[in-house]
């Protein structure tokens, strides 16, 4: 990804940026010995596992396993990619990056006139609803009860009816026909020509993280149907990828520890309007798994806010399992029928729907609750189509204890046999997910070799030490896969003759449980001091060649094994020869 932008103006850059300046205009740090120290950005914790180094540049968390350098930060707290987080700590640092720098691909140069293109009309827009032709559409606002400063907050506009003002108005500024088009905002006739695809309808201007424009949603001033239209998907306007109101809501949901979901743009204008600043909109449609991985970043914890309607739906049901399998809390409120968020507050105000936030109800306790309203659960029937859908949910809990406890309390409620519903949540298959598979790779479950990362810590403090390891071992003598990557890289620099920075070491590998295991290993306590590090390395260097051979031993002995079980006697006596051989070294 580094490919684009030369690896000395990276360095340039990372030698004039402070890693916790930057990170400190963000969280509060507290000094701790050489580093700082806080309460980890990145998962929920109460005791600071989140280390910043100033000596190396780096942070890490020994919680959950974020890492990294300066640019690397600013990717994961402000979700930059790579180019963008270049770019900005470029620009605080004074580095002149040329054009083509910092437009990593062409793609990006697109995507920057693609919001362009959209901010401009978010100003048109809101231009017309400011002007007198937009009478009609504030009134409308006004009597649903948002105020200007809210109006103005969201940035809400107004499309005029005719059908060409936003496309002739784009094209005063020199916007092509095709960008405009690109960017969702005109449609062409069969006929030949372009008309506005938004027009007579308020217009609700969807954000991203950092308030970038990334669409629109538009709705009529009356009851004629469709109520709403939104953007297509654009390169920039991908469906399923962002959350309404997330721009605005995503420090309060931080501090408050949770986030409150609900269906519809005014759903979360009302309430955001009227103090709850946690809240984003999913706007009608079903969560993704990227939205959800979208929230984590901020919280734990969910509330789901549903009109009676949406509740009772099984649809709606199923989709909250998302939750469960990202490990994440998620409650639900329930309104009285015939209403939904924005309604609700405007009847009975806001400490009414902050109160049954605060008495949402659990998955299970919902989802049961639900379940047994459609079947009879005195039925034996019933009974078993109750328990199959608890179990798909139940199944997704990763937390064993969790499970179990919960399959105990399901079997109390429905008065069946607990080792019955043991059996039948053990026919469901495995649920194999991108969530699943990606927790594989977390570093809990790998074991890295003490002496391996003894190892490349002593190379990273002191490339002078690098030789004396290289001329001993090769990068395929450890016997961790990433750590041998690690080893190699610096056998390479050091045989340039190139200097070796962690903060830089980082640009190199590219792959994030590397980096992760280069910060780890760095923020190890310093056991070796004040011993000689020649020692150390020899006395590693020793371990890392016995514990190989001890493993080609144990391999060929499995091999022997397999040779004389099959009668192999050719194979079986070039491999007792070899493990004689093995033996003799030594
Ligand atoms: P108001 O009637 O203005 O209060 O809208 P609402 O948000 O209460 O609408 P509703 O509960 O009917 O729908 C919830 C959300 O679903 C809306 O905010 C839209 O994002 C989406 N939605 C509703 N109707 C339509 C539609 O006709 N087309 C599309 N594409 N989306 C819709
Ligand atoms: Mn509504």
């Amino acid at each position: 990804m580094a490919g684009r932008i030369p690896e000395n103006i990276l360095e340039d850059i990372l030698s004039r940026v402070d890693i916790v300046e930057v990170i400190s205009s963000y969280i509060p740090l507290k000094k701790a010995g050489r580093n700082f120290k806080a309460n980890c950005p990145f998962h929920h914790e109460k005791t600071p596992s989140f280390m910043v180094s100033s000596d190396r540049q780096i942070f890490h968390c020994f919680g959950c396993g974020e890492s990294g350098n300066a640019f690397k930060f600013l990717m994961r707290y402000e979700r930059m990619e790579f180019p963008e987080a270049v770019e900005t700590l470029a620009k605080k640092t004074g580095v002149l990056l040329s054009e083509n720098q910092k437009q990593d691909h062409v793609s990006v140069n697109i995507n920057t006139n693609l919001f362009k293109v959209n901010e401009l009309s978010v100003s048109f827009y809101e231009n017309n609803l400011n002007s007198s032709l937009g009478k009609p559409a504030k009134e409308y606002l006004l009597k649903r009860g948002l105020s200007e400063e809210t109006i103005n907050t969201f940035k809400l506009g107004l499309a005029i009816e005719k059908w060409d003002s936003l496309l002739n108005s784009l094209r005063l500024k020199s916007i092509s026909l095709s960008m405009q088009e690109k960017a969702g905002l005109i449609i062409s006739k069969e006929t030949g020509g372009y008309y506005d695809r938004f027009r007579n309808r308020i217009i609700f201007p969807i954000f991203d993280i950092k308030s970038r424009p990334l669409g629109f949603g538009a709705r009529v001033l009356d009851n004629s149907l469709p109520k709403y239209i939104n953007s297509p998907e654009t390169p920039i306007y991908i469906k399923g990828k962002n959350l309404y109101g997330l721009n605005l809501a995503k420090d309060s949901i931080r501090e408050d520890d949770f986030v409150i979901i609900v269906e519809g743009y005014l759903d979360l204008i009302i309430p955001y309007q009227h103090g709850l600043r946690n809240i984003v909109a999913s706007l009608g449609t079903a969560l993704t798994p990227d939205q959800v991985r979208l929230l984590k970043r901020f919280t734990q914890n969910v509330v789901m806010v549903y009109d009676a309607d949406a509740a009772g739906e099984l649809a709606t049901l199923r989709s909250l399992d998302i939750f469960i399998e990202e490990e994440m809390e998620v409650r639900i409120v329930t309104l009285p029928k015939g209403f939904d968020p924005d309604t609700f507050v405007r009847k009975d105000g806001i400490a009414s729907l902050r109160e049954r936030i605060k008495q949402a109800e659990n998955l299970f306790d919902y989802k049961l609750r639900i379940l047994e309203s459609r079947f009879n659960s005195k039925e034996i029937e019933g009974k078993a189509k109750i328990s199959n859908s608890m179990l798909e949910t139940l199944n997704k809990i990763k937390n064993a204890v969790l499970r179990s406890e919960y399959l105990k309390k399901l079997a109390q409620e429905l008065d069946v046999n607990e080792d019955a519903l043991l059996q039948e949540i053990n026919k469901i298959k495995p649920i194999t997910n991108y969530a699943d598979s990606r927790n594989q790779i977390t570093r809990k479950t790998f074991k890295t070799n003490p002496t391996e990362q003894l190892l490349i810590k002593l190379m990273l403090e002191e490339s002078g030490l690098i030789h004396r390891i290289k001329d001993n071992l090769e990068p395929a003598d450890f016997q961790d896969e990433r750590i041998s990557r690690i080893v190699s890289i610096m056998f390479d620099l050091a045989s340039q003759g190139k200097a070796i920075e962690p903060k830089m070491l980082m640009n190199y590998v590219g792959e994030d449980d590397v980096s992760e295991l280069v910060c780890e290993s760095l923020f190890l306590p310093e056991e070796s001091s004040g011993i000689h590090k020649e020692k150390v390395i020899d006395d590693c260097i020793k371990r890392l060649k016995s514990d190989k051979l001890k493993l080609k031993k144990q391999h060929l002995h499995e091999q022997i094994k397999t040779a004389q079980h099959l009668g192999d006697e050719e194979t079986l006596n070039s491999l007792i020869e070899e493990f004689h051989y093995l033996i003799k070294k030594r």
